[in-house]
């Protein structure tokens, strides 16, 4: 079996992504596992997992690494936010918001098992109302919302550090049916220029996710 780490903390096994479990035995979602040298990887699929979509894309930059703060928008059932939970470690911690009862009594058992992860049963257009919340290095966004731009900006701008990172899930769909991909991603790049980010990389995520693209930009 051939193991190439991608980035900090993820791995390519035989060309499938995974993440080092840091409960092993716990696989909440049903994925595959895989013992090696001791340790237990978690097979990450980009086809429920926006991030491990936009890696197997090729993005040229993944923010995410050991030790660093998230605040995760639209954390859901935590699909996504278990693999970032095991890639930051137990020095790291993601505030996790999400508005929907259903998603966040799912996601509990989660961070019972992953403690680094805090649930907060909050609207994302409400920043307010988690304003406890720390400055962050990263602001990761996936909302499906018409204005999830305009939502992840006023995130960074209340919870960002200086030079810190913004990952943006687009569902374009949400946001113009009339309207290519490429086009609608092109506009809310545009928006994210005018609020003063630099775009590092960008990509459609066809065929793991229709009609979506990722963006992954810098505050200057
Ligand atoms: C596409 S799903 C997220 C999937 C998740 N990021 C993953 O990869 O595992 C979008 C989620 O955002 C939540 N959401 C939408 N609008 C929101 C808002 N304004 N505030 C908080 N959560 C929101 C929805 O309830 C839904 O669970």
């Amino acid at each position: 079996m051939e193991i190439k780490e991608k980035f900090s903390g993820i791995y390519l096994i035989d060309n499938n992504l995974a993440t080092i479990n840091s409960a092993p035995g716990f696989k909440p979602f049903g994925e595959h596992t895989e013992v090696i040298d001791k340790k237990e990887y978690r097979f990450w699929d980009p086809y429920r997992s926006k991030a491990a979509a936009a890696i197997i894309k090729g993005v040229k930059e993944f923010p995410i690494k050991i030790g660093i703060k998230i605040l995760y928008l639209g954390a859901a059932h935590g699909y996504t936010c278990s693999f970032l939970s095991n890639i930051i470690g137990n020095k790291g911690i993601i505030y996790a918001i999400e508005f929907s009862e259903r998603c966040f009594h799912e996601l509990l058992p989660i961070c019972e098992k992953y403690k680094n992860i805090v649930p907060i049963l909050a609207d994302a257009r409400k920043p307010e109302l988690y304003s406890w919340v720390e400055k962050v290095d990263v602001v990761y966004c996936d909302i499906a919302q018409p204005d999830q731009t305009e939502i992840a900006i006023r995130n960074c701008n209340e919870f960002l550090k200086e030079k810190g990172w913004l990952m943006l899930a687009v569902k374009t769909q949400s946001i113009d049916v009339t309207k290519s991909t490429k086009e609608i991603t092109r506009q809310e790049i545009e928006k994210l220029k005018n609020a003063g980010f630099e775009i590092i990389d960008w990509k459609i995520l066809d065929p793991f996710e229709e009609k979506h693209s990722f963006i992954i930009a810098r505050k200057v």
